[in-house]
């Protein structure tokens, strides 16, 4: 089945380059197993000639796909008819100027923009990628789907699915996602399985699930979800006035973001649409911190495609021997194979990208200012605050340059690490409640002036 004729997938390998028609559901190379992008032929689309363009959608928002903030953009994810696309309202996120949290980082008033992905529908920046990735799987006809998730993926993976009448199972490692989450798929309709193992086991065994029961896969693995999550940057460069920031800090997970970004701006330089692509930088936990430890100890490139994969096996393996697995407080990105390993290098070459570890301490704390002085997010959101306090520190990052952060999911996901945090006095701006007796006077008394 052709899809439109200006889209294909193509593997990132570029030994292989193989090269399948969007009508196929598969998720890695069949000829090489290594991962697929969309790709698109386009001189076959019309792209307007200036972003700015895209702004005359807004008259017609009462067109589900012009309100969409993913298909707003559909000209640049141009895999799928107009018929197949799903849109539950995604993507009508905020980007919000903050000086106080921006004096925190270090960084000068007016120059911190910190973008609020956690307004999603379902609470975090991955219906950017349902939106495509669901549309993907009407145009292909499946009836069912699944994925493994540290539990945000399996929220809207679970949202969406009720709304496109797709079955849906979720995989979830037991006891490491927050409640928040977990409510959400139950409530949603999913089945939800919970393996005894980590967000790693879990991945392992969706792949191994869908290929045998063959249910539609909704991990980042899959290109078109990472079609939908490029929309994320173009919103940002929107609410700029059109411009591109000077970084862009991400947290890094299972590293679908970071190489999504990464596509988005090389195809937007590529087009002619933008001047100059913005550097990245991946926030990982401490305690799941994978990609740091490849990129900045082994120095582990994208070397134009040629990863030294004998570097990755080796740390497996070692992981496996210590029969490691991944911790930190915030669990959204406790991950420490991330499947998009290969693409985010790719993206850190386009961006002149750097990669830095916080610890768990440093989350929460950025984590309290933001939601103290901003809207809140989740504990793994605030990874990019603190990755970012480290590099003006370090002098990478300059107080006069201008800085997006991607808070990636809602705060009320967790509720359990804000309250921990708060009422047990675990950092610097714990703001815990005070117990009072049921009496008028002795109320009063402990009003603080
Ligand atoms: N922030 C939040 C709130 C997340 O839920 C995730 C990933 C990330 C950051 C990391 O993003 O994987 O693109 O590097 N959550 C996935 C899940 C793994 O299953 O919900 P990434």
């Amino acid at each position: 089945m052709s899809t439109t004729d200006a889209a294909y997938q193509k593997c990132i390998n570029p030994d292989c380059a193989a090269e399948f028609d969007c009508g196929q559901a598969i998720f890695k190379c069949p000829a090489c197993g290594e991962l697929l992008d969309a790709q698109y032929n386009w001189d076959k689309i019309q792209v307007p000639d200036k972003l700015s363009s895209f702004a005359e959608r807004w008259a017609n928002r009462d067109n589900p796909l012009d309100f969409s903030g993913v298909w707003r953009f559909r000209e640049l994810l141009n895999f799928c008819r107009d018929k197949y696309k799903v849109t539950i309202g995604e993507g009508q996120t905020i980007l919000q100027q903050n000086d106080t949290v921006a004096q925190y980082v270090g960084i000068r008033p007016g120059l911190l923009y910190l973008q609020y992905e956690g307004l999603n529908p379902s609470g975090s920046f991955k219906d950017n990628g349902m939106a495509a990735a669901f549309s993907h799987a009407r145009m292909v006809g499946a009836d069912s789907c699944a994925c493994a998730s540290t539990g945000n993926t399996s929220a809207s993976v679970a949202l969406y699915a009720h709304s496109c009448r797709l079955k849906c199972t979720v995989f979830i490692g037991s006891g490491r996602i927050a409640f928040g989450k977990l409510s959400q798929s139950m409530d949603y309709g999913a089945q939800t399985i919970q393996i005894q193992g980590d967000f790693d086991d879990c991945m392992r065994r969706v792949q191994d699930v869908c290929t045998k029961l063959g249910l539609y896969l909704l991990n980042s693995l899959n290109p078109f979800r990472l079609e939908g999550q490029k929309t994320i940057m173009y919103r940002i460069i929107e609410q700029m006035g059109w411009q591109v920031p000077d970084w862009i800090v991400v947290p890094g997970g299972n590293l679908g973001n970071s190489s999504a970004f990464g596509k988005a701006f090389y195809e937007l330089k590529q087009l002619g649409l933008i001047e100059r692509i913005p550097r990245m930088a991946i926030i990982n936990a401490a305690g799941a911190d994978t990609l740091t430890h490849l990129v900045n100890n082994k120095k582990l490139t994208w070397n134009k495609g040629r990863v030294d994969q004998t570097v990755i096996d080796d740390y497996y393996a070692d992981l496996t021997a210590r029969n490691f697995s991944p911790h930190t407080c915030a669990s959204a990105i406790e991950i420490s194979r991330p499947v998009n390993l290969k693409k985010c290098l790719r993206a850190i070459d386009v961006c002149n990208g750097v990669v830095r570890a916080v610890t768990d301490e440093e989350i929460c704390d950025a984590k309290a200012i933001i939601g103290k002085y901003g809207l809140g997010c989740e504990p793994a959101s605030a990874a990019s605050i603190a990755g970012l306090k480290h590099l003006t520190a370090e002098s990478i990052i300059q107080p006069d340059q201008r800085v997006a952060c991607i808070l990636t999911g809602h705060p009320l996901k967790d509720p359990n690490v804000t309250v921990d945090y708060h009422k047990e006095n675990q950092g610097q701006f714990s703001n815990p409640p005070t117990e009072a007796p049921n009496q008028l006077d002795e109320i009063i008394k402990l009003i603080k002036p």
